[in-house]
């Protein structure tokens, strides 16, 4: 089983960016971690991270291509679209487009912050979202996902 996790635009600043909300692990570290995890549930993580929507869309639209050496059948997905959860109908749709389930996680709790951070895009689309519980929601959705995927 492929699990491909995407994350959004300053996530490569995890570690350092406002550790008071987002945890003082850096993204290098929690994907080692929840690759361990995938390799022992007997699943593989891919991972992208862009700062740039339409990265982040193209290596969506890349799930439809045949496997190749570089783009793996891809059975699920984790995204934590960070501020594109609040702004990008063109990542939706190409979610949308390739019809694969996923999951949403944000690492803080987004319904305790700015208003504007209330509204995602995607959580209506979601199999499930995971909010505020730092970097082990990355682990929760790996497991939830396997979980389903495996009993469908
Ligand atoms: C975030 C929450 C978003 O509102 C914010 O723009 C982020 C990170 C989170 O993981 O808590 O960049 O997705």
């Amino acid at each position: 089983m492929n699990i491909l996790v995407l994350n959004g635009p300053n996530l490569n600043l995890l570690g350092k960016r406002e550790p008071e909300i987002y945890g003082s692990k850096t993204l290098d570290t929690i994907l080692n971690e929840l690759t361990d995890y995938a390799n022992s549930r007997d699943a593989m993580l891919f991972h992208f991270q862009s700062n740039a929507e339409h990265e982040l869309i193209a290596r969506i639209q890349s799930v439809l291509l045949e496997s190749s050496e570089s783009n793996q059948a891809i059975d699920g997905i984790i995204i934590n679209p960070a501020a594109f959860t609040h702004t990008s109908v063109a990542l939706r749709d190409a979610l949308l487009a390739v019809n694969i389930p996923f999951i949403e996680v944000h690492l803080s709790n987004v319904h305790q912050r700015e208003s504007f951070r209330h509204h995602s895009y995607f959580s209506d689309i979601a199999l499930g979202v995971i909010v505020g519980l730092g970097e082990q929601g990355y682990k929760f959705a790996l497991d939830a996902l396997i979980t389903k995927l495996r009993n469908k």
